[in-house]
């Protein structure tokens, strides 16, 4: 199927009653998986390239492939980039073809964050892009250290919340409620009063990333309080780095190592994907 905005798949998600997982492209092995389990479980899917990992692929090879593959499959696919830190990133994805952004401006104030994120909706509205954007801080560091915590100074209000989605058109908002991106120092603890909360003020879609390390159980709880999409990178990484010492600690060297290695890598690195589409609902659903 030909790509679709976010938008679009989000508003079926909150229909059915399941969240949609975007799952973090680093190269081909990376989409293969994903679009792989994606076929295997009937689900709808998320592409997300993060501008942390630019320095990690060459975006104009990875897009025309990730399309012409999500062309091939039955489901219905997006493409979003991950983390948008600069302007010149979001108009770079749009023009190559992204049907969805996030601009992530939690690193700026209240005020600043709105006037950029309408920026953002600006460029993107009319050319079919969807925009998700943050308020607040979802913890940890993209591309910093792997353990990562919330600071619940940083959680998204309520508040913000509803003036945010009014002042800036976005479609979908990215909340803090003490997620973290990484792996999770001791057990993950979110606060789903306040998604409740968040959820009455603001009226749309909503976002959880820092999936990696989330129970079964919060991932049924955030979906009934709105959350629609969820976010996965770090589960998918630690799959992938395991198989590869796993393979590399085998005796004998052989001809194809490097080959099969690459293919065991792309099989865990799938089936992680295909247990997460089980556990957001969203396997069956394509
Ligand atoms: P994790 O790596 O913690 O799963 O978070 C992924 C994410 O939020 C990407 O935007
Ligand atoms: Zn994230």
């Amino acid at each position: 199927m030909t790509l679709v905005n976010l938008k679009t798949i989000l508003e079926k998600a909150r229909r059915g009653g399941y969240a949609v997982g975007a799952f973090n492209v680093i190269d081909l092995t990376f989409l293969e998986a994903i679009l792989d389990a994606a076929q295997k479980q009937n689900s709808p899917v998320i592409l997300n390239i993060a501008e942390v990992h630019f320095p990690f692929l060459t975006l104009e090879n990875i897009v025309p492939a990730a399309v012409m593959l999500a062309g091939r499959l039955p489901v219905e696919t997006v493409l979003n980039l991950d983390h948008g830190l600069t302007i010149e990133a979001i108009h770079r994805a749009v023009d190559l073809g992204f049907t969805s952004v996030m601009f992530d401006g939690s690193h700026l104030d209240f005020a600043e964050n709105v006037h950029q994120t309408r920026e953002v909706v600006r460029y993107c509205r009319p050319r079919g892009v969807s925009v998700e954007a943050e308020l607040g801080a979802v913890g940890g560091e993209e591309g910093g250290g792997l353990v990562g915590s919330a600071d619940p100074e940083r959680y998204t209000d309520a508040g913000q919340a509803r003036e945010f989605v009014r002042k800036t058109g976005i479609d979908a908002l990215a909340v803090a409620i003490g997620n973290s991106h990484g792996k999770y120092k001791g057990a993950p603890h979110l606060d789903f009063e306040r998604l409740a909360d968040i959820r009455e003020a603001a009226g749309l879609p909503l976002v959880l990333h820092g999936g990696s390390g989330l129970s079964a159980e919060d991932f049924r709880r955030a979906v009934l309080l709105g959350i629609v999409k969820i976010n996965f990178f770090t589960g998918m990484s630690q799959a992938a780095i395991r198989t590869a010492q796993d393979c590399l600690q085998q005796g004998d060297e052989r001809y194809n190592d490097y080959p099969a290695m690459v293919r065991s890598v792309r099989n865990a690195v799938g089936a992680v994907v295909e247990e997460q589409m089980i556990l957001f609902g969203s396997a069956g659903q394509g």
